[in-house]
């Protein structure tokens, strides 16, 4: 499978080109996720798209809720932190306000987890199945304040079509 997209192809600079971004995520997501309900399969090539696409990114994947713990599911980057704490670091506090978080500077956020020293800005994306919270989607940038309410959105409107083939 090839990409046309490629990280030269879009800047980060305007809102405008952030929405073109994403318009092409939503809808290579839509051919990658057409007609599979494996969340496995899904996960990881949602991740794989992401990551490849969105410029200046150094991880993104999924963390799963296993009782009250966080547990790394597929991802795109560097080894990471395997179990997070509900209510521990930002993944843990999306996980308890069931909304998104946009952290400009992961140095300034109480109880951020480092599992890449250089990581400087950080989004996550709650998953929800049946109206229940059920892992998020995190994305960490080596770049300080890589992340707005654009990528926010954007990044949600992918988790939405996912969630659609939850079954
Ligand atoms: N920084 C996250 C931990 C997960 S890693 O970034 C992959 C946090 O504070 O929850």
């Amino acid at each position: 499978m090839t990409f046309t997209i490629s990280d030269a192809a879009y800047g980060t600079d305007t809102p405008a080109a952030k929405q073109a971004m994403f318009a092409d995520l939503r809808s290579q997501l839509q051919g990658l996720l057409a007609g599979e309900s494996d969340l496995i399969a899904n996960t990881a090539n949602f991740s794989s798209l992401v990551f490849n696409t969105m410029p200046g990114l150094n991880w993104a994947g999924f963390y799963f809720l296993r009782g009250d713990e966080l547990v790394l599911g597929p991802f795109q980057g560097k080894p990471a932190c395997i179990r997070i704490k509900k209510g521990r670091g930002v993944c843990g506090t999306t996980v308890v306000e069931g909304k998104s978080i946009v952290v400009q500077d992961v140095h300034a956020f109480p109880g951020h987890i480092a599992c890449d020293v250089n990581s400087r800005s950080e989004l996550v994306v709650p998953v929800f199945s049946n109206a229940q919270i059920i892992g998020v989607f995190d994305l960490d940038s080596p770049l300080p304040g890589r992340f707005d309410e654009v990528d926010a959105q954007g990044i949600e409107s992918l988790v939405r079509m996912l969630e659609s083939t939850i079954v």
